[in-house]
């Protein structure tokens, strides 16, 4: 399986997959950050890359088709890409896209889900791995991983804690995807050859 990663930063969901890349590959890295530094260690691991200058948006998603029509991708996968697509590419690449996002799904779309759950009092944190709509962190959810709130001090030592389950999740999302056992269509989802209707839970 043939993936490309779009990233806009440090990058470090897109180093848990070049390290696992156990049945599909990582063919591409994609930034709309020329200094992300999640870009550096796709130079590191060889993975070919391209910085595309996001300054006008439909110009810049006209690049995005050609690069990701180049390289021949199964799955697109969003590891901290801070941008929306729009309708046409979520059209084009219809349930090929998905996205990680540190909170637990519908709650805290957007930013600074580390801190609403603190401000919120919840006991519960962590992370989901969704399917791309044209909304900002929306579409239908695959797998979601927990984390216990226990008076974590502020919003970075909260991230801190969950960025490691973030990765597990990813890789494990990715693994399941790859070997067919997490499939989607526009209208089920099914985990280990039974329809779903929850996300999948991974430890
Ligand atoms: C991760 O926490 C990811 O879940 C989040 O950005 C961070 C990127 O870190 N994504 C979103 O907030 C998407 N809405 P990383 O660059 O170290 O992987």
């Amino acid at each position: 399986m043939r993936v490309v990663v779009l990233i806009s930063g440090r990058g470090s969901n897109l180093e848990a997959l070049l390290k696992d890349q156990q049945n599909y590959s990582i063919s591409h890295v994609i930034s709309n950050n020329f200094d992300a530094p999640g870009i550096k260690l796709a130079k590191q691991f060889g993975v070919t890359n391209t910085c595309i200058d996001w300054s006008d948006n439909s110009s810049a998603e006209d690049y995005l088709i050609d690069v990701i029509n180049t390289s021949q991708t199964d799955l697109i996968v969003l590891a901290g890409f801070m941008r929306i697509l729009s309708k046409r590419i979520v059209t084009i690449f219809h349930n090929k896209i998905i996205n990680i996002h540190p909170s637990l799904l519908p709650k805290y779309r957007g930013l600074n889900t580390h801190q609403k759950v603190i401000d919120s009092g919840d006991e519960l944190h962590g992370a989901s791995v969704h399917l791309v709509d044209n909304q900002l962190d929306h579409g239908r959810i695959l797998a979601q991983t927990q984390i216990a709130v226990n008076n974590e001090k502020n919003a970075q030592t909260l991230a801190e804690k969950l960025i490691s389950k973030e990765h597990k999740l990813l890789t494990s999302v990715m693994g399941l995807i790859s070997a067919k056992e997490l499939v989607w269509d526009d209208q089920h989802l099914k985990a280990f050859g039974k329809k779903i209707t929850k996300p999948l839970m991974i430890k």
